[in-house]
């Protein structure tokens, strides 16, 4: 079988059209636009690209786009008083500090530090705790983004085997919990998983966010699995791959997303939705599209 490509790309732009329409309607009727704040510290150069991106994004889909990029020497005081400022600030309903920041920062206090209601990452203990008892507020953006995906290409996971492969607090454990949500039986393969093959050959839905270039064999892929890859590789050669071999489990899947232009913009149209769902909250706008419904 030869995979249907979950087009990332076109997905993200329909979200991103969607929204701006929100916001127009939202100025017609005197209100302010949503305003997102991106701050970065250092010069990653990945880090630089996302960060460009996203800023990127949120102009785009009309929203007040606020930009604060601090040397890598900043003291982690510094940032988290700057946090702090913007919980505070009317006109900001959204707040991402890039990760990872430098060393003597610590993410965890600077993650702390971002008000629960602005945490557009959806990182915040009380968001991610509040998406494990299935009363999700603000998600964080990759699982949400796979998850629009799945609904928009109308794949129903319920009753599913779904393989994540990968921890992280940023994607494996939200996309666990998203998955579940859906009523699919869940599993987390991570570096201590035995048989990792025989984990993915059972996988109905495969979630692949390891950072392992092409780790993940295409012969590993079931027959008429759904094949969701988060890893973005760059090769030697310069090249961007991600952890699953594309070109043999395109042979097997029934859909795969492709590396690039698969899940990367959706995690950034999924930003904007979370920001646009806080300004609603903030402003008081009364819509069912704010309560988030993949
Ligand atoms: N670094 C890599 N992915 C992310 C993300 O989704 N949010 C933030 N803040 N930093 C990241």
């Amino acid at each position: 079988m030869a995979a249907r490509i979950l087009d990332g790309k076109a997905i993200a732009k329909s979200v991103r059209d969607g929204i701006r329409v929100k916001i127009e309607a939202m100025r017609a009727d005197g209100m302010r636009a949503p305003g997102l704040a991106v701050v970065m510290v250092g010069s990653d150069p990945a880090s630089a690209i996302y960060v460009r991106n996203k800023r990127a994004a949120c102009q785009e889909a009309g929203m007040h786009s606020v930009a604060h990029d601090l040397p890598e020497d900043t003291h982690e005081m510094e940032l988290l008083r700057l946090i702090e400022a913007l919980n505070g600030d009317t006109e900001i309903d959204g707040i991402l500090v890039q990760l990872p920041v430098p060393k003597h920062i610590s993410a965890e206090k600077v993650i702390r530090t971002i008000a629960v209601a602005k945490d557009v990452d959806g990182f915040q203990p009380e968001n991610l705790g509040l998406l494990a008892q299935r009363r999700p507020r603000l998600r964080p953006c990759t699982p949400y983004g796979v998850m629009k995906m799945l609904a928009h290409a109308g794949i129903e996971v319920r009753g599913m085997d779904a393989i994540i492969v990968g921890q992280s607090n940023i994607v494996g454990r939200p996309m666990m919990l998203e998955l579940l949500m859906q009523a699919a039986t869940t599993t987390i393969c991570h570096s201590a998983t035995r048989d990792l093959a025989a984990h993915v050959r059972r996988a109905d839905i495969l979630v692949a966010a390891i950072g392992k270039a092409e780790l993940i064999r295409g012969d590993w892929i079931k027959d008429g699995a759904v094949v969701i890859d988060v890893g973005m590789n760059r090769l030697p050669s310069g090249k961007l791959v991600g952890d699953v071999e594309f070109a043999t489990a395109s042979q097997r899947a029934s859909w795969i997303t492709p590396v690039p232009g698969g899940v990367g913009p959706m995690t950034i149209a999924m930003l904007m939705q979370n920001t646009l769902e806080s300004a609603q909250r903030r402003l008081g706008v009364v819509t069912s599209a704010a309560s988030g419904a993949a």
